[in-house]
């Protein structure tokens, strides 16, 4: 999380680090802040809370800079205050330097540095970066980052100014992301956490390795590593995906991203499906040969990613006969899982940046996997560092919370499935039979947007509640557990997702007329099941929404409230429903007043551990 931006070149520095800063909002907004040269001083100004409110001050009291970072800032060490906010300096405001990652042996470095005289003005990990930089400053910046950074242990990604380095950005890297962008005529030079908050203005690349270090100069940048090598690194030409973010009319990009998701889908869908030969195509580097030998699949991914990778397990059961597990990533990277030559690992991020699925990502390469991604944005970390990537063209997700990327997601690896079935030997029939359902599930998503106005009559009923248990069986599982997690980051509810007959082993004694019970009923296969659950908590009195195809009368029968969907064959069931869930979490947290777009303690990258 935290997103760092800088700029050294002919134009002002200050409007288009706030305008950076604004495109890395997404990576955190608990406060942001500016520092920069000019006269030999540093100047800054920093603001809690979100980047318009710096923009604010900014206009109040405009400074003016010859060079500038700024940053925008996640909390992980001390509150989110004016004193933690980024630049942070040293003693004598010599060095102001924003970062990104975690310094894990912070505590201990800042307890020699206060021996050694060395006062402390905030409660922040970065403090002790560029404390530690001033102390072995001897008049040559790089030397000092030199002999300063492998003192630290953790993460991270920082850039960093001296007052008396007037034309003089040092940036460096180590397990978090940073780039550098050039113009074609090399006047202006960027650094950034993320590419594409600036390549409309500056196309040229150099992505930042493990301990590289970047020496940015006017009209010049040099490349070391930190063991003091001289590096030559290559730029890329990266082609702007960038279109000028707009809600479109819509009151939340939740909102419009909800409603973007039969485009979405049948973007995921184009030119994949090949009724013609009955078979799916997809751009894939991993030898055909390798997938049709393997033996099992280890998908890895966090929060709503791993939500669809645990519906990819169900997949790959059903239509591979394939063993799959999916790893919550935090958790995976410090297993010692058994990966063979014949394990595929997926790894699904839309941002493709989240450290933990990036960390056991790499693991498992190390152990000889081949890594298949799946990911949103383009030269992201993920996408460069999988032997195989196939995009979710889900085009730019604004909202923290994640709604069209799921759907997206769970198309592709459902058209992974379908791929690796006909490998294996899945009938001409049945791939065509597979195919022409998914083709109907944009309509299915239509046709749940146009009853959204009866989802906010049912959620403005439901809004008054602060407790939730949402549950299904089989398919509807994980997305009962995506449904939940949707209403808790928006609408700070404590909603539980459960497995529908797990509940009488425990859960069930939280259960009272104060508990909803929201059902999601779509998986054919267990319907019986799941309404004699929904008769066991009716019993104790708790309220029920249900989420059931049109027909299955059995459920109307014992829920309060009944939102009818349309019916799908049970693996593709979760799309229908997941719309359903959230436009109800949506108009749940707007009922209750929430920042939808923007959660509160959230962030839409998660670049630490
Ligand atoms: C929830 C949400 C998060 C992300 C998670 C992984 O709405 O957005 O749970 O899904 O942080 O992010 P990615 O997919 O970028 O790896």
């Amino acid at each position: 999380m935290c997103g760092i931006f800088g700029y050294l070149g002919k134009k002002d520095p200050l409007p288009i680090c706030l305008s950076g800063l604004k495109q890395l909002e997404y990576r955190g907004y608990d406060s942001s802040g500016i520092a920069g040269l000019s006269g030999g001083k540093i100047h800054s100004c920093k603001e809690v809370g979100k980047i318009v409110g710096l923009e604010k001050k900014l206009s109040l009291a405009p400074m003016r800079l010859d060079l500038a970072i700024g940053h925008t800032r996640w909390a992980t060490h001390g509150k989110p205050t004016n004193s933690n906010a980024h630049p942070h300096f040293d003693m004598d405001t010599s060095i102001a330097l924003v970062h990104n990652g975690i310094i894990e042996n912070y505590d201990i470095l800042r307890d020699l540095l206060k021996k050694e005289g060395v006062q402390f003005t905030s409660e922040t990990d970065t403090e002790v970066i560029a404390q530690l930089i001033a102390k072995c400053y001897k008049g040559n910046l790089l030397a000092a980052v030199q002999q300063a950074l492998p003192q630290l242990r953790g993460s991270f990604a920082l850039a960093l100014i001296h007052k008396d380095h007037p034309d003089e950005i040092i940036a460096t890297a180590r397990e978090c992301p940073l780039c550098i962008g050039f113009d074609d005529q090399n006047t202006e030079t960027i650094v950034s956490s993320d590419p594409n908050a600036f390549l409309s203005s500056t196309p040229n690349v150099i992505f930042l390795r493990n301990n590289e270090i970047a020496q940015i100069k006017r009209n010049q940048t040099d490349f070391f590593h930190l063991d003091r090598r001289i590096l030559t690194k290559k730029s890329e030409r990266i082609d702007s995906e960038f279109k000028v973010l707009s809600k479109e009319g819509f009151e939340h990009y939740m909102l419009k991203e909800i409603y973007e998701q039969p485009a979405t889908v049948q973007k995921a869908l184009l030119g994949r499906l090949d009724d013609e030969n009955a078979s799916i195509l997809l751009d894939l580097q991993i030898p055909e040969e390798k997938l049709h030998r393997l033996r099992n699949i280890w998908i890895l991914g966090c929060g709503t990613s791993a939500h669809a990778g645990w519906l990819g397990t169900l997949l790959f059961e059903d239509l591979v006969r394939l063993p799959s597990t999916m790893e919550i990533a935090s958790e995976a990277r410090y297993r010692n899982p058994i990966l063979t030559n014949d394990t595929l690992v997926v790894a699904i991020s839309q941002s493709g940046e989240t450290a933990d699925t990036i960390a056991a990502m790499r693991e498992a390469k190390r152990r000889g996997s081949s890594i298949l991604g799946l990911c949103n944005v383009k030269n992201s970390a993920l996408s460069r560092e999988a032997d195989s990537t196939l995009y979710l063209n889900a085009g730019p997700e604004i909202s923290v919370c994640s709604t069209k990327a799921f759907t997206s997601q769970i198309t592709v690896i459902t058209l992974f499935a379908l791929y690796l079935a006909r490998l294996k030997g899945m009938s001409e029939s049945q791939m065509r039979y597979y195919s022409s359902e998914l083709k109907k599930v944009p309509a299915q998503i239509q046709q749940v947007i146009e009853q959204a106005s009866l989802l906010q009559t049912i959620a403005k009923k439901y809004a008054e509640y602060d407790d939730f248990f949402f549950m299904g069986r089989r398919y509807m599982l994980p997305t009962a557990m995506e449904a939940a997690l949707k209403l808790k980051e928006i609408s700070y509810v404590n909603a539980n997702g459960c497995p529908a007959g797990e509940l009488k082993h425990g859960p069930i004694a939280l259960i009272n007329e104060r508990f909803p019970v929201v059902a999601f009923c779509s998986n054919i296969q267990t319907h019986e099941k799941i309404a004699s659950n929904l008769m066991e908590v009716k019993a104790r009195g708790a309220p029920i929404l249900a989420f059931a195809p049109e027909g299955m009368e059995s459920i109307a029968a014992i829920a309060d409230d009944v939102f009818w969907l349309p019916p799908a064959i049970d693996p593709l069931a979760p799309f229908a429903s997941t719309i359903a869930g959230q436009l109800f979490a949506y108009y749940i947290a707007k009922e209750r007043g929430c920042d939808i777009d923007q959660p509160r303690n959230l962030a839409k990258s998660v670049t630490v551990e």
